[in-house]
């Protein structure tokens, strides 16, 4: 499973068939479906109802959870976790990449019907964040860390928006070395973090640089902060 240019990508969830459109040649990287996303939606759509030992069954035991996306560009991955059960979930962004979101949230509407919830919001707003009334059991990002100067907003809007003990599902590949160091230095601070061995993703979504993570907030984490 590779990025690809297609101006649609598809991506099957059970017994539906999502139909995202992506604009690669604009400015806004949330135009574009980025491959964690679909690799987290697979990944979970693989144990989410699994019978076999599941160590994921409690994680994915959506049922009375409540969610929010953050940078959710095109929304396939809270479009996918909805599919299975996730919701009462809220898709969020900055305000330049609403658009591309409604409109496929009006693409996808047969199949989501008007249950997904949009908000803008950016990393460092605290009145957004506010306003979503945090704390949510889950919380999602894929493909989010690229630019350094962004990511302690990340984290701390990260960190408020998790419940004590919620979690954030996160899809993540390595986009800029520099993004990447201070990210996990930060997370390390904050969070608990468990990497879903690759032989546990799905496995036509799965590829060398793509993780998902599981992170949970380290138990002295409020006292601290
Ligand atoms: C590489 S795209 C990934 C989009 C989507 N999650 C996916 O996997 O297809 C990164 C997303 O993060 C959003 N983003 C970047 N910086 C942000 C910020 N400071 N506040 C809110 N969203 C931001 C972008 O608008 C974009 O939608």
């Amino acid at each position: 499973m590779k990025f690809t240019d297609s101006p649609v990508i598809e991506l099957r969830v059970r017994d539906t068939l999502l139909s995202l459109h992506q604009d690669n040649g604009s400015i806004h990287v949330g135009t574009s479906v980025w491959p964690c996303s679909l690799v987290l939606v697979k990944f979970a759509e693989r144990w989410a109802h699994s019978r076999d030992p599941n160590p994921y069954a409690a994680l994915l035991d959506f049922r009375s959870k409540r969610a929010v996306e953050l940078g959710t560009g095109c929304g396939g991955a809270a479009m996918g976790l909805f599919l299975l059960g996730l919701t009462d979930v809220v898709l969020t962004d900055i305000p330049a990449v609403m658009p591309a979101l409604k409109h496929n949230l009006k693409r996808n509407k047969p199949a989501l019907g008007k249950a997904l919830k949009t908000a803008v919001l950016c990393w460092n707003n605290p009145d957004q964040i506010k306003a979503l009334n945090p704390p949510f059991d889950v919380v999602i990002a894929t493909d989010v860390v690229y630019i350094e100067e962004s990511v302690r907003h990340l984290v701390s809007a990260t960190a408020a928006l998790v419940k004590p003990d919620g979690v954030v599902l996160l899809g993540y590949q390595l986009r800029s070395p520099e993004a990447d160091k201070l990210f996990w230095e930060l997370c390390d601070e904050a969070f608990d973090k468990e990497k879903v061995p690759h032989e546990h993703l799905h496995p036509e979504y799965a590829y060398e640089e793509a993780d998902v993570f599981i992170l949970r907030k380290k138990r002295n984490h409020e006292q601290n902060s």
